[in-house]
């Protein structure tokens, strides 16, 4: 996270894509400031809800919830934030901590939509994808979304890879991809 905050500024709007429990949302709150907005997603009821608690207690109004898949985020931008360009946009892969396992991050979708989000945010902006591949859609999902990232254009796009090479057994790895001013 610390280097997504690098490229948000006070007054930015920035895209949690998968909001879960809101650790991630309450940190680009309060890096986008009172003038910001975040506009945060997530597919399922009770990871918005938990959110919004999150963010009621923090005293957090800066912040769009939205029950629904990062698949539409063009639209959610569009319907809430019509003519501006997220400086990020945020995915955590996987399923919510504590919830349903069930409900996982789809490999397709995630391809898909992580492509879409590199399109979206602004020259000099950052997509941030953080990827768990102990679980078999996870492994596959990781595997997609790299080769995907490798045929950006390098014209337009950085992208680069981080993996926690110490640690035991299958540590999240993170992907970042930036947009070349
Ligand atoms: C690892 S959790 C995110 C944790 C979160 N960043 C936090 O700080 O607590 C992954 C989340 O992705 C959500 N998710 C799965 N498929 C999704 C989709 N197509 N669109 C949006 N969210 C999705 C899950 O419901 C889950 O809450």
């Amino acid at each position: 996270m610390y280097v997504t905050l690098d490229y948000i500024r006070e007054g930015d709007l920035v895209i949690d894509a998968t909001c879960g429990n809101g650790n991630d949302t309450l940190l680009l709150s309060a890096a986008v400031g009172e003038s910001g907005d975040v506009l945060a997603v997530d597919i399922q009821e009770e990871a918005v809800e938990k959110t919004k608690k999150r963010l009621q207690d923090a005293g957090a109004g800066n912040v769009k919830t939205i029950q629904g898949s990062f698949c539409f985020m063009d639209q959610f931008l569009s319907a809430w934030f019509p003519d501006r360009s997220p400086a990020a946009v945020v995915f955590n892969l996987g399923y919510l901590p504590g919830g349903n396992k069930a409900i996982t991050t789809r490999t397709d979708e995630t391809v898909s939509a992580v492509a879409k989000a590199a399109e979206l945010v602004r020259k000099d902006g950052i997509v941030t994808v953080v990827m768990y591949s102990g679980h078999p859609e996870g492994e596959r999902e990781k595997a997609e979304v790299l080769a995907m990232a490798k045929k950006l254009p390098k014209d337009r796009f950085h992208v680069v890879f981080a993996s926690m090479l110490n640690q035991d057994g299958c540590p999240p790895e993170i992907l970042w991809i930036t947009r070349k001013k």
